[in-house]
């Protein structure tokens, strides 16, 4: 059944995600079930709305929802009850996480891979701020503000983020300079960067680097040490726009506070 308001009739237009009876909900996945929705919005108690949906006064995206199993996401889908939108009054949450190797940066993994959600509380309902290599330990921001997320990986606000790469050999004074001025990786120049040479181990012939970067290309550091032939041995990143991984210990989370929060996206 289609429910007729002038915001279904615009939400219609956009594709139907996993509404209904919670098909293709994914467990970490930020979909709610209506009833929950409601009363996160202060419009009944979790009974009462469970009594609305069944009398057919709730529509999610224009469609009429009867079903007490249906989800919705409040990042992508619209609520009404009654032809009036319902909007949900959610606390926006920042974390960074020390995020370890092993560990893929997504919601899920088809290959049934540990990821970045089983390290943070399954309830906050987050997602990550955009990806580290399952090979890179260090610092990850998650939240659930998706405007905040928008500003911190979109390449126009050019966020710096700094990282320790390991790698193999000792790089030559000429080939830090074209790091430092832009290689080019898959047919494109990266952007300057600041490159430190920290130490280099003569005997195991392995040298530490500090870099940073403001772009977010694929493998991005990987590819310009190997672009100037020294192989990464193993990448952290300890810096992402100012804000420190500091002593936070590997798989462990904390909340970022408001100053942090509001620095970042200046
Ligand atoms: N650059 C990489 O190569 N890998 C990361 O995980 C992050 C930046």
């Amino acid at each position: 059944m289609i429910c007729d308001s002038v915001a279904s009739r615009r939400k219609r237009k956009r594709a139907l995600p996993d509404v209904v009876a919670g098909l293709g909900a994914e467990p970490h996945s930020n979909s709610l079930r209506i009833q929950k929705w409601l009363s996160m919005s202060g419009v009944a108690s979790r009974r009462k709305a469970e009594e609305m949906i069944v009398e057919g006064r709730v529509c999610i995206n224009g469609i009429k929802v009867t079903e007490l199993g249906a989800k919705a996401n409040p990042q992508n889908d619209l609520v009404e009850l009654d032809g009036k939108i319902v909007e949900i009054v959610q606390e926006k949450i920042y974390i960074m996480l020390h995020k370890p190797e092993g560990v893929v940066t997504t919601v899920t993994d088809p290959f049934g891979r540990a990821t970045v959600m089983d390290l943070v509380p399954n309830q906050m309902r987050l997602y990550p701020v955009g990806r580290l290599d399952f090979d890179t330990s260090g610092l990850l921001l998650m939240t659930n503000d998706g405007e905040w997320a928008q500003k911190l990986t979109h390449p126009k606000y050019e966020v710096f983020k700094t990282y320790i790469a390991m790698v193999k050999g000792i790089p030559a004074t000429e080939s830090l300079q074209k790091l430092r001025q832009g290689i080019v990786i898959d047919g494109k120049k990266t952007a300057p960067a600041k490159i430190k040479l920290l130490k280099n181990e003569k005997k195991s012939a392995k040298s530490k680097m500090i870099i940073t970067i403001h772009e977010g290309r694929n493998h991005q550091v990987r590819k310009m040490c190997e672009a100037i032939g020294h192989k990464v041995i193993t990448l952290k990143r300890i810096d992402v726009g100012g804000l420190e991984l500091g002593a936070l210990p590997k798989s462990k989370w904390r909340h970022l506070t408001a100053k942090e929060v509001k620095n970042l996206v200046k």
